[in-house]
């Protein structure tokens, strides 16, 4: 009912004013009276995941919460765990305005926001400040200035500051709207950086005496080669798990929609059964033996469950979370 209303608001305004908009609100309000509008209490549905315990399966994905300034809302919404980020090491604005679009007919969104944050350091001082004691992923990546070659200095100087607070990290190469970013999915690029970020991963370990998994996130637009391809370099580097996928460059089932043409990744509905490919041939080719935490079109109880069926331990939700608000965490949770 809450959600109702202000999503009829929220859906009169830009996209990008009504994202900061609830940003804004959630995070003033978070701890007080007024976060009874979004609050819920939701089953217990523990999943164990990489030697986490997770309250339920399901989570909220990256890029909502790039700053980690409202994690103690999305945790009263009963999120099973929160993925903050993509951030990087240093603050950056983005691609130019308007740079996200409701296509409303398709329950679809298409965004090119170029990883606008405000750094590694504000985002630690947020997760600091938070009240929160569940599962956090913090999603790390590249500035966009750094070239690809000195890509992995990005990561590793976001994995050295995030280490100690996250639950898990999230290696995001996936991202259509960074240039070039996506080439760090492939070939010796893929391995040569998987390959570095295990070694730091295994000395932050020792360190600092703490296990955090490391996931890779990647995109639904890869042919059956790639998949095979990526899925070996996950599994010959021993990265922890993968978060498939991100959102996609194809427009075909959006055709002739309002800003159908607009250039970004495409992500809601249109994405859905491309993501579900992705994580049962990542299941097939791993014989199972890689944790997936499946997104993309989740936006009811059927599709989170095809997640699932299809490979998934986990899943996380984004533009249908958009569309439908809090009531669909506990929707999908209930019907688990
Ligand atoms: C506006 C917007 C911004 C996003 N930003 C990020 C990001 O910063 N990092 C990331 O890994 N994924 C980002 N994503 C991708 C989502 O986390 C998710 O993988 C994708 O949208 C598919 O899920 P969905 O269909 O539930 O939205 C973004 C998605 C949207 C719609």
């Amino acid at each position: 009912m809450f959600y109702d209303l202000a999503r009829k608001y929220m859906f009169s305004k830009d996209a990008e004013w009504a994202h900061e908009f609830a940003l804004g609100n959630l995070r003033r309000f978070a701890n007080t009276p007024l976060s009874l509008a979004w609050s819920q209490s939701i089953l217990n549905k523990p999943v164990e995941f990489l030697g986490l315990e997770f309250k339920n399966p399901v989570g909220l994905a990256a890029g909502l919460d790039k700053n980690a300034e409202c994690i103690d809302a999305f945790a009263q919404m009963g999120f099973g765990f929160i993925e903050v980020g993509t951030v990087t090491p240093r603050p950056q604005a983005g691609n130019e305005k308007p740079r996200i679009f409701r296509l409303p007919e398709a329950n679809a969104i298409i965004n090119r926001m170029g990883f606008n944050n405000k750094g590694v350091d504000n985002l630690i001082n947020n997760v600091k400040a938070s009240h929160y004691k569940g599962i956090l992923g913090i999603n790390i990546g590249k500035n966009k200035d750094t070239p690809n070659e000195k890509g992995k200095d990005d990561y590793i100087h976001c994995m050295r500051k995030v280490f100690e607070h996250a639950s898990y990290i999230t290696v995001n190469i996936s991202s259509p709207n960074t240039p070039g970013l996506r080439d760090l999915q492939y070939g010796n690029a893929l391995d040569d950086l998987l390959e570095s970020l295990k070694a730091e991963q295994m000395d932050l370990t020792s360190k600092h005496h703490k296990n955090v998994p490391m996931l890779v996130k990647i995109a639904p637009d890869v042919d059956a080669i790639q998949i095979e391809q990526i899925a070996e370099s996950l599994v010959k580097n021993r990265i922890d798990g993968v978060i498939a996928t991100n959102t996609t460059l194809e427009r075909e089932s959006v055709k002739g929609l309002k800003f159908a043409d607009e250039a970004g990744g495409l992500s809601g509905h249109p994405v859905r059964s491309k993501s579900t490919h992705v994580v049962s041939e990542l299941k097939r080719i791993t014989k199972g033996n890689l944790p997936i935490i499946g997104v993309g079109g989740i936006d009811d109880a059927q599709s989170a469950k095809e997640k699932l069926v299809s490979g998934a331990s986990l899943v996380q939700v984004y533009t249908g979370f958009i569309y439908r608000g809090p009531q669909l965490v506990k929707q999908i949770v209930d019907a688990l």
